[in-house]
């Protein structure tokens, strides 16, 4: 099991009329990283953030930026993204032909890179990658929308990346993104995730909440 597992909040759940306080509010309730979910409307049936609404974010936290990007092409975009404040810059090897160049470009505009597996995507996918990157995604839902079931048969495929990523001499982060909550999250970290991204579980019942909705997501000491 991950000695830390870190909690990011999917601000796609937050009050988007009051964003800045919605990213303030999670911070001082204990979040490690601001999941921020980027969609076209077209590489996923929905459309959300774009890199002004990052930049105006910016100033209001320090923490880590981690944006998920569910655009294609990917490649236009990034430098809009690093300038706008991201600090690690997902996407998914299905969005353009070049999965290692756009690792590339992420990496050498000074951001950390990270890339995402869909539910249906072998993790050979993306094993020739793995010495590159800086992070993998797993979604445990289809991309596209909050609220939705966790998909169960993706615990295995997270073993496995743990199994893998163990075997690489310098750090990967391994982040599951989708239904995750206080039923789900357990095994999730069993399985060898080591960073939590939650909308619906972090920004339920309103901004009192948050700091009891975080903690419970990480795993309870063992005795
Ligand atoms: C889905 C996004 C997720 C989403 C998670 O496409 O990538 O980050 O916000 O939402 P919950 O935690 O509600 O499943
Ligand atoms: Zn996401």
């Amino acid at each position: 099991m991950a000695e830390t597992v870190r909690i990011a909040p999917s601000i796609l759940s937050a009050d988007f009329a009051r964003l800045g306080e919605e990213v303030r509010a999670i911070g001082d309730a204990g979040a490690d990283w601001v999941h921020i979910d980027v969609m076209d409307g077209h590489f996923v049936p929905n459309l959300t953030i774009g890199p002004a609404v990052v930049a105006a974010l910016r100033p209001v936290s320090a923490l880590p930026f981690d944006v998920h990007l569910m655009i294609a092409p990917v490649d236009p975009l990034v430098p809009a993204f690093v300038d706008a404040g991201a600090d690690i810059i997902s996407f998914h090897p299905e969005a353009g032909p070049h999965p290692h160049r756009t690792v590339q470009l992420i990496r050498s505009l000074g951001a950390k890179a990270g890339i995402v597996l869909n539910p249906a995507t072998p993790i050979a996918m993306v094993e020739e990658l793995l010495g590159d990157i800086d992070l993998v995604l797993v979604m445990t839902v289809n991309p596209g929308f909050g609220g939705q079931r966790f998909i169960e048969s993706q615990l295995d495929k997270i073993r496995r990346l743990r199994a893998l990523l163990d075997r690489i001499d310098r750090p990967v982060d391994l982040e599951v993104d989708g239904g995750i909550n206080r039923e789900t999250a357990g095994d999730v970290v069993d399985a060898g995730a080591d960073v939590l991204v939650a909308g619906t579980a972090t920004f339920i019942g309103g901004a009192d909440c948050y700091a009891d909705n975080i903690r419970g997501l990480r795993p309870r000491p063992r005795r």
